[in-house]
């Protein structure tokens, strides 16, 4: 939050301003790894993400309760490319092409140079590497593209592997939401996790 004096807003003599860059999101790059390309979510996943969001263990990790139809998965995805204030990628195999999961910068926020967090890979793809990469992927182009200072996100404490592939990529817990997940009769923490632009780039 901005300090006042006297009713006037002032920014931390820290804060750069309105340093960040929204056309960088238009179009939507594609940001490629030494094994993965993200490209633009959209209405060609259809199938892929139906199955990712069906998976029990996929709903489990990421606390999904909300069951999707497929008229209404497609919807949500063929309006993914019009987004403002977001961007959602596709986790695409470098050498074959294949659909390997979701990303998404989401809540961004110019005034505060902030965004959150999310992905989900689909149940073969995990735990190759896959998902440390396009999450580098994506801070990389937050931080030295856009000009955000922070991403957050939020995971399950139980999420030991998501914990792990986060704070290889700079992320550091800050806080606990107690008893934010009930899931089949028992509640689970979420920590609060985030990486700073300056923090970032010293890693
Ligand atoms: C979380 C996720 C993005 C991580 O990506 P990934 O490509 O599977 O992870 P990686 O293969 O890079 O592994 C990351 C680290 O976790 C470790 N790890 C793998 N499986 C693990 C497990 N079951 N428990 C603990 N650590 C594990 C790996 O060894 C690696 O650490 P290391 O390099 O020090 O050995 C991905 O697994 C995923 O999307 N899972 C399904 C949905 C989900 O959990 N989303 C996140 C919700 S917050």
């Amino acid at each position: 939050m901005a300090s006042t004096v006297y009713g006037v807003a002032r920014r931390p003599a820290s804060c750069s301003g309105c340093g960040v860059n929204l056309d960088a999101f238009r179009p939507q790059p594609e940001l490629t790894g030494p094994n993965v390309i993200l490209r633009q979510l959209d209405g060609s996943h259809l199938d892929d993400v139906l199955k990712t969001v069906r998976d029990p263990e996929v709903r489990r990790l990421t606390g999904t309760h909300a069951r999707f139809t497929e008229p209404l998965l497609a919807r949500w995805l063929e309006s993914r490319p019009e987004q403002d204030g977001r961007a959602d990628w596709a986790v695409t195999h470098r050498e074959d092409g294949r659909f390997l999961g979701d990303l998404a910068l989401n809540d961004i926020d110019a005034d505060n140079e902030s965004a959150a967090f999310r992905i989900a890979l689909a149940p073969g793809a995990v735990g190759r590497g896959y998902g440390t990469e396009a999450t580098r992927l994506v801070l990389e182009f937050a931080f030295e593209t856009v000009g955000l200072h922070r991403v957050s996100l939020e995971v399950y404490d139980f999420n030991s592997r998501a914990r792990r592939a986060y704070e290889k990529c700079g992320f550091v817990a800050e806080g606990v939401l107690r008893d934010a997940l009930c899931w089949e009769g028992k509640r689970h923490h979420a920590v609060v996790m985030s990486v700073l632009a300056p923090q970032w780039r010293l890693r």
